[in-house]
């Protein structure tokens, strides 16, 4: 089954919104190619400008967080009728940064997925194992469970709009890209699993990424890989790299 291809740029705590779109101008031409999704994730505050500098290109714009209710008491957060509202589609969930560094949990982690698809947002959904359980052997394992908790509750027709990025934490910003071997061993259990979970047509439709210090030179030994149907970057999504990767 063809699944569309997703890049999808994960900005992280980059770009103030002067200099978002300055690089929205520097890839616009870069990043040209109809049969490609093409996504940047960006800061909450670079959303509007994004949104703007984007319009009538093949670019969608993506959020990197957000908070499970739709307004209220909850200083410093950003809810998703806000991002939907300002002209976001997808929201990336569970990136490891915001596990380890911010201590979001599974729970969490499934409520947001939940209430992303209730709010017309698509979710980007990470998972990946830490360095300490690549070498134990124990990562398969762990991934299965991530994902299993993530989706507890989540229909399978959301599924079929669902972006899962396989992001070993070993991998990320760190130079030290998973080869596409062991990319594509965890992007098909992943789709196993979800055809378990699920059904096949499920797993047929669920689109799977690869994420971890991917760029230029190496996006398209991974994307060449059966069950890997998209990157999420983060570093070489700043760059005029980011083009080459969307073409690769
Ligand atoms: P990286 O980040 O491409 O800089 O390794 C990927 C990510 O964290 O999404």
């Amino acid at each position: 089954m063809a699944r569309r291809r997703i890049i999808a740029g994960n900005w992280k705590m980059n770009k103030t919104p002067s200099e978002a779109v300055a690089l929205c101008a520097e890839l616009k031409d870069l990043v040209k190619n109809d049969a490609v999704d093409v996504v940047y994730c960006v800061p909450a505050i670079d959303i509007v400008p994004v949104v703007e500098a984007v319009k009538g290109t093949n670019v969608h714009v993506g959020a990197e967080n957000f908070y499970i209710e739709d307004k209220g008491a909850f200083t410093g957060e950003i809810s998703a009728p806000m991002l939907k509202d300002a002209g976001v589609e997808y929201i990336i969930i569970g990136h490891s940064e915001r596990r380890d560094i911010f201590g979001e949990n599974d729970i969490l982690i499934n409520q947001k997925v939940k209430k992303a698809f209730a709010s017309g947002l698509k979710p980007i959904l990470c998972c990946g194992e830490s360095p300490t359980l690549r070498k134990a052997g124990t990562y398969k394992e762990w991934i299965e469970r991530q994902i299993t908790w993530d989706l507890d509750g989540v229909t399978a027709d959301q599924v079929k709009e669902l972006v899962i990025a396989y992001e070993p934490i070993w991998a990320i910003g760190t130079g030290e890209t998973a080869t596409a071997d062991q990319a594509e061993e965890v992007c098909a259990l992943i789709r196993e699993l979800i055809a378990k979970l699920y059904d096949q047509a499920t797993a047929d439709a669920v689109r799977i990424q690869y994420g971890g210090s991917m760029n230029a030179g190496n996006a398209a030994e991974l994307l060449s890989k059966a069950n890997i149907d998209g990157g999420l970057i983060g570093g070489a999504s700043l760059k005029p790299d980011f083009g080459q990767i969307v073409n690769a």
